[in-house]
Protein backbone atom coordinates (compact mmCIF):
# COMPACT_ATOMS: atom_id res chain seq x y z
CA UNK A 1 0.00 0.00 0.00
CA UNK A 2 1.32 3.55 -0.54
CA UNK A 3 2.16 5.96 2.03
CA UNK A 4 -0.31 9.32 1.25
CA UNK A 5 1.24 12.78 2.66
CA UNK A 6 -1.27 14.09 4.92
CA UNK A 7 -1.34 16.98 6.63
CA UNK A 8 -0.77 15.46 10.30
CA UNK A 9 2.95 14.47 9.06
CA UNK A 10 3.73 18.59 8.76
CA UNK A 11 6.11 18.86 11.28
CA UNK A 12 5.99 22.98 10.27
CA UNK A 13 9.87 23.46 8.73
CA UNK A 14 9.70 23.76 5.23
CA UNK A 15 12.90 21.94 4.55
CA UNK A 16 12.01 18.72 6.83
CA UNK A 17 8.38 18.47 5.09
CA UNK A 18 9.70 18.60 1.67
CA UNK A 19 12.17 15.68 2.65
CA UNK A 20 9.52 13.90 4.30
CA UNK A 21 7.60 13.94 1.06
CA UNK A 22 10.33 12.86 -1.29
CA UNK A 23 10.99 10.11 1.36
CA UNK A 24 7.66 8.95 1.07
CA UNK A 25 7.80 9.04 -2.81
CA UNK A 26 10.94 7.10 -3.01
CA UNK A 27 9.75 4.62 -0.19
CA UNK A 28 6.28 4.25 -2.61
CA UNK A 29 8.86 3.59 -5.19
CA UNK A 30 10.31 1.14 -3.72
CA UNK A 31 7.23 -1.02 -2.53
CA UNK A 32 6.45 -0.40 -6.40
CA UNK A 33 9.78 -1.82 -7.72
CA UNK A 34 9.55 -4.55 -5.38
CA UNK A 35 5.81 -5.81 -6.25
CA UNK A 36 6.85 -5.90 -10.00
CA UNK A 37 10.47 -6.84 -10.43
CA UNK A 38 10.61 -6.49 -14.45
CA UNK A 39 14.09 -5.24 -14.00
CA UNK A 40 15.96 -5.72 -11.04
CA UNK A 41 17.90 -3.07 -11.63
CA UNK A 42 15.38 -0.55 -10.59
CA UNK A 43 15.15 -2.23 -7.44
CA UNK A 44 18.81 -1.35 -6.60
CA UNK A 45 18.69 1.96 -8.06
CA UNK A 46 15.27 2.83 -5.70
CA UNK A 47 16.55 1.80 -2.82
CA UNK A 48 20.26 3.11 -3.46
CA UNK A 49 18.07 6.61 -3.97
CA UNK A 50 16.64 5.56 -0.68
CA UNK A 51 19.69 5.42 0.69
CA UNK A 52 21.35 8.19 -0.68
CA UNK A 53 18.72 10.53 0.30
CA UNK A 54 17.76 9.48 3.43
CA UNK A 55 21.61 9.94 4.80
CA UNK A 56 20.98 13.57 3.10
CA UNK A 57 17.72 14.09 5.08
CA UNK A 58 19.22 13.03 8.48
CA UNK A 59 22.04 14.96 8.16
CA UNK A 60 20.21 18.41 7.56
CA UNK A 61 17.59 17.39 10.65
CA UNK A 62 20.60 16.77 12.74
CA UNK A 63 22.15 20.43 11.54
CA UNK A 64 18.51 22.03 12.29
CA UNK A 65 18.51 20.10 15.42
CA UNK A 66 21.94 21.46 17.03
CA UNK A 67 20.89 25.19 15.31
CA UNK A 68 17.72 24.73 18.01
CA UNK A 69 19.25 23.43 20.55
CA UNK A 70 17.09 20.03 20.55
CA UNK A 71 17.46 18.41 23.85
CA UNK A 72 16.96 14.83 22.02
CA UNK A 73 19.54 14.97 19.69
CA UNK A 74 21.62 11.90 20.45
CA UNK A 75 18.81 9.91 21.09
CA UNK A 76 17.12 11.19 17.54
CA UNK A 77 20.69 10.66 16.13
CA UNK A 78 21.27 7.39 17.02
CA UNK A 79 17.41 6.07 15.40
CA UNK A 80 18.66 7.94 12.53
CA UNK A 81 22.48 5.68 12.23
CA UNK A 82 20.26 2.36 13.51
CA UNK A 83 17.51 3.57 10.15
CA UNK A 84 20.49 4.01 7.97
CA UNK A 85 21.98 0.93 8.53
CA UNK A 86 18.59 -1.13 8.45
CA UNK A 87 18.21 -0.01 4.87
CA UNK A 88 21.90 -0.88 3.94
CA UNK A 89 21.92 -3.89 5.48
CA UNK A 90 18.35 -4.40 3.38
CA UNK A 91 20.42 -3.27 0.20
CA UNK A 92 22.99 -5.19 0.93
CA UNK A 93 21.04 -8.32 1.37
CA UNK A 94 18.76 -7.89 -1.49
CA UNK A 95 21.52 -7.24 -3.57
CA UNK A 96 23.82 -10.10 -2.41
CA UNK A 97 20.82 -12.69 -2.28
CA UNK A 98 20.19 -11.13 -5.84
CA UNK A 99 23.09 -11.17 -7.64
CA UNK A 100 23.97 -14.82 -6.26
CA UNK A 101 21.09 -16.45 -6.34
CA UNK A 102 19.15 -15.18 -8.88
CA UNK A 103 21.48 -13.63 -11.67
CA UNK A 104 23.77 -16.32 -10.93
CA UNK A 105 21.73 -18.73 -12.94
CA UNK A 106 22.69 -16.91 -15.90
CA UNK A 107 25.99 -17.94 -15.96
CA UNK A 108 25.95 -21.11 -17.80
CA UNK A 109 24.38 -18.94 -20.68
CA UNK A 110 28.16 -16.81 -21.16
CA UNK A 111 30.47 -19.45 -20.07
CA UNK A 112 33.02 -19.45 -22.71
CA UNK A 113 34.22 -22.76 -24.38
CA UNK A 114 37.77 -23.62 -22.84
CA UNK A 115 40.47 -23.09 -25.48
CA UNK A 116 43.11 -26.49 -26.11
FE1 LIG B 1 14.47 12.35 12.11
Amino acid sequence: MPIFWRPQFRIGHDDIDADHRYLILLINTVELVLRFPDDPRNVELALTELRRYAEYHFEREERIQIACGYIHLDQHKREHRQLLAEITAFLRKWLVDHVMKADMQLAPLFRKPVAR
